[in-house]
């Protein structure tokens, strides 16, 4: 590899090929595709870009491991994820930088995702020991049921762009961790990531064939993901990304009453009472709402402020949106970074312009960064209110959006005024309001004074279009890869 705008200290960590059975592998029409700098707009590398025609050797691949992996005692699975766990702390910072480049965020929020994706790693070495199948005595006398639990078999994992890391931690570890293989398909926009990841789990042991990574262009994407949804050896797939292809990937899994798990969009409200510790709500919104400049599933796409504190939390923000640094994600004072791709930014300036178009004002930024990149600056709109598309859809990018509200019955009905049900945030200082929002908001995570509920020992995902099934957590993550068998014994002679 010449030329790459990054040096790294272990240059051997990837090629931009394809991952197959422990080797580099060009697709076989010989196609590569640009992977941008979102930070300068410009060609980092050509990767090699798989296509349908290239999926079925790779599944083969993965099944042939599964024969051998699924057999492997949970104790030495667990040790190599530690092993993996251990090489991609070595070469960190490295990781980091390239994470930079292909995905525009800061080094400090690179690292940062390094930090939360590891916690991944290190989870499902646990996990990988405590799955447990179970015994019961049925009424039936002389009778005894056994529940076993096996690894289901080759899982595709399909990950976007935001996290690139933390999304394959959570998905590849757990599958491993259960005694699966998995095939990966990064986004096209990020797959350096995954292919360093994929390289370093085999040198932390896992033999050829147990992770495999397909790379492909936006163009060749859906086919290739229909083909591996629909290779008869795909037994489950997991999916992280927008509702409509969530909804097209379930219908490809269909045919084949394939397991799915599927993590869809947010739309997250963030209610703030007036009862609140102002600082820790404006802190906390801060932080969630530019990470990664908006671009999280979980971010706050609507932020609903009680009127006794509305100007003065607004105040709290947007001082410290002002205080940020938009540029490229390897400059040390950048503090914000560019969106991952220019669409996004063509997204971000339309929901301004009809936010302004329906009473919304600018508090703070609201048009594109200077320079080549896909630059656009951490904006607040206020007055906001639900005849804004920012209201109804996930923007994923950054605008901080603040509607007004009077009563705790107009929030909860507000923040649930969605077809979406990933996450909620709310602050309060009232122990019995706490109570009724935690049961009366409909989300599958909910923030209580906090802006952070994604951590690998606690269950993620979301309600209603927000998609179903687990990532993380105890138990309910390892057990989307798992398949249970009853096993029922007639014992004869008396007890
Ligand atoms: C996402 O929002 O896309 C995932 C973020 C997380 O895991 O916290």
């Amino acid at each position: 590899m010449e030329n790459l705008p990054f040096k790294l200290a272990n240059p051997d960590l990837f090629r931009p090929e394809g991952f197959v059975h422990g080797q580099w592998k060009t697709a076989s029409s010989g196609e590569r595709f640009d992977v941008e700098d979102p930070g300068t707009g410009e060609c980092i590398l050509s990767c090699t870009d798989f296509g349908r025609s290239d999926v079925d050797a790779v599944v083969q691949s993965s099944a042939e491991a599964f024969e051998t992996f699924r057999k492997e005692n949970p104790r030495s699975r667990g040790r190599k994820l530690l092993e993996w766990d251990r090489l991609i702390r070595e070469n960190r910072d490295d990781i980091a930088l390239v994470l930079t480049y292909e995905s525009g965020k800061p080094l400090a929020e690179a690292q940062g995702e390094l930090d939360y994706a590891l916690g991944f790693t290190w989870w499902f070495a646990g996990e990988a020991e405590r799955i447990r199948g179970n015994i019961s005595t049925p009424s039936l006398p002389s009778r005894r049921v056994m529940v076993i639990k096996q690894p289901i078999g080759v899982c595709v994992t399909l990950v976007p762009w935001n996290f690139p890391i933390a999304m394959i931690l959570r998905k590849v570890a757990a599958a491993l961790a259960a005694g699966c293989t998995v095939v990966a398909k990064p986004s096209p926009e990020t797959p350096l990531t995954c292919l360093i990841l994929a390289n370093l789990a085999v040198q932390a042991g896992f033999a050829p064939g147990v992770f495999n990574v397909v790379t492909t262009s936006l163009a060749h994407t859906p086919e290739v993901a229909e083909a591996l949804c629909k290779h008869p050896l795909t037994k489950k797939v997991s999916f992280t990304g927008s509702t409509p292809i969530g909804s097209l990937i379930a219908r490809h899994c269909s045919e084949g009453l394939k397991k799915v798990t599927l993590e869809l969009g947010g739309n997250c409200p963030f209610v703030v009472f007036n009862d609140c510790n102002q600082q820790q709500a404006a802190d906390e919104l801060l932080k969630l709402k530019w990470r990664h400049a908006g671009q999280a599933c979980v971010t706050a796409n609507r932020v609903y402020v009680q009127s006794g504190i509305y100007e003065e939390f607004l105040e709290r923000i947007a001082a410290g949106t002002k205080q940020l640094r938009l540029g490229h994600g390897t400059r040390a004072d950048t503090t914000i970074g560019p969106l991952t791709t220019s669409r996004s930014v063509t997204k971000t300036q339309s929901h301004v312009d009809d936010a302004v178009a329906h009473g919304g004002k600018v508090v703070v930024g609201g048009q594109r960064g200077q320079g080549g990149g896909f630059f656009y600056e951490p904006t607040i709109i206020r007055d906001a209110n639900s005849s804004m598309l920012l209201s109804k859809e996930e923007t994923f990018g950054p605008i901080l959006a603040v509607f007004p509200f009077d009563t705790e019955d107009e929030a909860v009905r507000l923040a649930n005024d969605t077809s979406m049900g990933l996450a909620s945030y709310f602050f309060t200082k009232d122990i019995d309001r706490t109570w009724r929002l935690m049961e009366n908001l409909e989300a599958g995570m909910i923030g209580l004074n906090t802006g952070n509920s994604s951590a690998a020992e606690s269950p993620f995902g979301g309600m209603k279009l927000s998609g179903y099934g687990k990532e993380s957590g105890k138990d309910v993550a390892v057990e989307e890869y798992l398949v249970s068998k009853t096993c029922t014994l007639t014992v004869e002679g008396q007890f």
